[in-house]
């Protein structure tokens, strides 16, 4: 079995720059390169590097093709939460990346499975995708691919686990009581609280991915990564099913790769 290459920089900064330069060479190599791509705290520093080596060495980034992982459901695009938000903030404003070729879920399509139906057919007509650049949650989600019982192998609606959803929006956790979240029927239900489904790639979109990057930063992330790499694969840790794939690089800071 072919075990993920493991890339560990000093720090985050360093781990930013040494993914950037690993995403900006293979758009050197395939300018029409499939994309997918992540967000969260990680990646922040990975975009500001990837639009720095735009500006300054003049990567061409007109006939690339990316694909977030997911999206909230029920959120608009030009909301300040929603990811179609993050990455314009982060990316899309830093790059010359035409608007046809960025592709997230639509939070606000009107009918949720054929948006599902449609993101799918859209990975598939663009080729598939060539590199995955992947984040992964303190459980081992990737993207809303929550540790659970089972995973599903398409794009579909996830709901989200607590624990990322107290992580995701503190501010509000900070109003509803540990548990509640996940339990219908009960006072502040996450019906109606915001963000509690996503649109995700699944874990088979993401395993059909030619090459993966995952890159975790900081301590909370070293036991599950250490677990990826070295424990089970299960659903438990959707993390861990890496270990089918051909070529991950694990590129991770010290405090989070000293044990992976
Ligand atoms: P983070 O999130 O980069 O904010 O830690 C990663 C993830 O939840 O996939």
């Amino acid at each position: 079995m072919k075990r993920p290459h493991v890339i560990v920089e000093t720090n985050y900064d360093a781990m930013s720059r040494r993914v950037a330069a690993l995403i900006d060479a293979a758009i050197r190599v395939n300018p029409n390169i499939v994309l997918a791509l992540p967000t969260g705290g990680t990646p922040i520093g990975t975009y500001a590097a990837l639009v720095d080596l735009h500006r300054r060495t003049g990567t061409d980034w007109s006939r690339v093709t990316t694909f977030n992982l997911d999206e909230y459901l029920g959120v608009a695009p030009d909301h300040p939460e929603s990811y179609a938000h993050f990455m314009q903030q982060h990316l899309f404003s830093g790059v010359n990346l035409p608007p046809e070729r960025r592709h997230l879920p639509n939070g606000l399509a009107p009918d949720p499975q054929a948006e599902v139906a449609c993101y799918e057919a859209a990975i598939e007509a663009a080729g598939g995708l060539d590199l995955a650049v992947l984040g992964v949650g303190t459980n081992g989600h990737l993207g809303f691919n929550e540790p659970g019982d089972h995973l599903t192998a398409g794009t579909h609606i996830a709901t989200i686990a607590e624990d990322t959803w107290r992580r995701n929006f503190p501010h509000l956790a900070r109003e509803v009581r540990p548990g509640q979240h996940g339990q219908p029927g009960r006072s502040g239900t996450p019906a109606e609280r915001p963000f509690r489904q996503a649109y995700t790639m699944g874990i088979g979109t993401i395993l059909q991915a030619r090459a993966i990057i995952l890159l975790a930063g900081g301590t909370s992330k070293r036991a599950i990564l250490r677990a990826a790499h070295d424990g089970p694969v299960t659903t438990r840790n959707p993390a861990s099913f890496l270990q089918l794939h051909r070529n991950v690089t694990l590129l991770l800071d010290r405090e989070a790769g000293e044990e992976a």
